[in-house]
């Protein structure tokens, strides 16, 4: 009896981190992805204003002159949307067909980054998914500086 009234609070102490770490594990299943977290209306809004920003801003806007910057809006949207875990297929041409000839360099494409940024911080996407979001497009830079 004694040994059994010992080994009970341990037994339930040993329990109690099992359930946690059991309630842990399913969070961490559970948690939606980036593209729910940032929402798909914000996400689309971050699209529009990305393209308008980098279209009208000096440092970026040589490359837009013959775009149409509404078909260029909605396969970004969808883009956005495919690399953060949402519902769409991007079928577009890949980052690097698409910005060949171009000519993007390495000033062009971070004067792109700190407007994504800045439009973030002004949607109110917190810390943590706006980096998510950077760290998600920076592999692609390889694709898209040319210069
Ligand atoms: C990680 C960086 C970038 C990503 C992921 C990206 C992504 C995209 C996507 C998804 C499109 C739409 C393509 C389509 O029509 O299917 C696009 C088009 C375009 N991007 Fe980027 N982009 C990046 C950086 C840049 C930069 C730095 C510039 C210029 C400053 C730029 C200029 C353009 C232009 C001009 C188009 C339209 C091309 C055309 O329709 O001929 N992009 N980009």
């Amino acid at each position: 009896m004694a040994s059994v009234s010992k080994a009970s609070p341990k037994a339930a102490f040993l329990g109690a981190i099992a359930l946690a770490g059991a309630l842990h594990l399913s969070t961490a299943r559970a948690e939606a992805t980036l593209y729910d977290r940032i929402g798909s209306d914000r996400l689309g809004a971050i699209a529009n204003e990305l393209v308008d920003r980098s279209s009208s801003d000096p440092r970026t806007s040589r490359s837009w002159r013959k775009v149409s910057l509404h078909r260029v809006k909605s396969m970004l949207t969808v883009y956005l949307c495919s690399i953060t875990g949402g519902p769409c297929t991007y079928d577009g041409d890949n980052m690097k067909d698409i910005h060949a000839g171009l000519d993007i360099t390495e000033a062009e494409m971070f004067a792109m980054v700190q407007s994504l940024r800045d439009i973030m911080v002004s949607q109110e996407v917190p810390l943590r998914e706006r980096n998510e979001l950077l760290a998600l497009l920076a592999p692609s830079k390889r694709d898209v500086v040319t210069k």
